[in-house]
This record gives C-alpha cells, structure tokens and sequence, in this order.
C-alpha cells in the first residue's frame, strides 16, 4: 500500500527533529522551561511574572512547540481588531535552523487569520539578522524605525508589517 503523503511528510519532520512536533497553548506549568529559553536567547529577558501576566491576559495568547512533551519554542502574541501584534518568539538553540520558528509563525496567522486578523507587526533588533530573515520569508516588510527602542544595547528597532490576506510564495 502507499503511504499518504501526509503521513510520510510527518515521518520525515520526525526523524529532523528527533521527535514528534505539537503546537499547543501555554499553559503556566510551561513556564519554567519558557524561561530556560528565553534565558539563552535575549540580553533582557521576560521575567516568569511577565509570562504569567501574558498567559492569563485575554488580549495574549501564547503557542508552544514541543517535541515528545520537551518545550523547544514559543511565540506570544497581541490581538486588537484586526492587528497581531508579534511580542515574543524564540526556539531552543540546539534546536534553531529546523523550522520550528516558522512553524509557531503559520500557526499563529492561521489562528488569528480564521478571527478576522489582516495585518502583522512586531519590532527587531537591527542586528538580529537571523529574525529579520524569518520575518521576510514570510513577508513582513520594513516600514519604520523607532531609533534606540532597545535601551540595553542602545540598538534601533525595525517595524515590519504584514498583510496576513497576501502569501508571500504568490510574490515571487
Ligand atoms: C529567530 C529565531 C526565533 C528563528 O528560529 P528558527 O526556528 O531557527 O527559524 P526557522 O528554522 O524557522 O528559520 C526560518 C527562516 O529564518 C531565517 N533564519 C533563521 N535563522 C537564521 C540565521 N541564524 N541566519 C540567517 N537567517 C536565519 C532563514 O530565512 C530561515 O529560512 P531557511 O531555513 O529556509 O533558510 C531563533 O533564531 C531564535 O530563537 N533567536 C533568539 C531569539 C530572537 O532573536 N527572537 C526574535 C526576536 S524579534
């Protein structure tokens, strides 16, 4: 019989990663390895009362990747009418450059596209090429600076908006 391609697509994922891959809402029993990511990927991190705070807030809602039950990433995020706000994201180190970021990206636009979300933004360091580059893949676009927004590192942060209505493949 041959396998439906479904099924061999998430075989193959599976073997990437070294596991099965669930996207799920945080819960606050997620919190403690949130913050051991999180931790390792920004110069100021969220504090564990900011996370509270995000997963009881009705505006925020907060997807986890996890592979066999281990929390790998997360992406946290605003809705006011039509506009996601991207507040937060960031994947393990061990387990960066294998999609998982992506992945909380189309789940995010899918989840606020089916509420009535049309557009996307989010600020990023100038440095941070490695995130400005996963933000273009999916067609957010420089439209601003806010100049020294990062007060840590005396950086600039770039605004990018996207049009959740336009898919960045039909662009060319
Ligand atoms: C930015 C971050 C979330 C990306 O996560 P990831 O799971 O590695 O991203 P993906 O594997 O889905 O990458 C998707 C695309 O992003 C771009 N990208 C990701 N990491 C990159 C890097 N280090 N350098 C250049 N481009 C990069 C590429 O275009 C990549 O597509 P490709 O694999 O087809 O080349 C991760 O590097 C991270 O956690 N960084 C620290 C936290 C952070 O900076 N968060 C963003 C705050 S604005």
């Amino acid at each position: 019989m041959v396998p439906k391609q479904g099924t061999e697509k998430e075989d193959r994922r599976k073997g990437e990663l070294g596991g099965s891959l669930k996207i799920r809402w945080m819960d606050l029993g997620d919190i403690p390895s949130v913050l051991s990511i999180e931790n390792r990927s920004f110069p100021t991190p969220w504090s564990e009362n900011i996370f509270r705070e995000e997963i009881q807030s009705p505006l925020c809602s907060c997807l986890v990747a996890a592979i066999d039950g281990r929390i790998v990433g997360y992406i946290d995020f605003s809705v006011v009418w039509d506009e996601v706000h991207v507040r937060n994201i960031a994947v393990r180190p061990d387990y960066r450059k294998k999609g998982i970021a992506s992945i909380l990206i189309v789940h995010m636009i899918t989840e606020t596209s089916k509420k009535g979300a049309r557009w996307a933004t989010l600020e990023v360091r100038r440095s941070n090429i490695g995130a400005i580059g996963l933000y273009e893949k999916f067609g957010f676009i420089l439209t601003g600076v806010r100049p020294l927004y990062y007060r840590d590192t005396e950086e600039d942060a770039l605004i990018m908006w996207k049009d959740l209505a336009k898919d960045p493949q039909d662009e060319g």
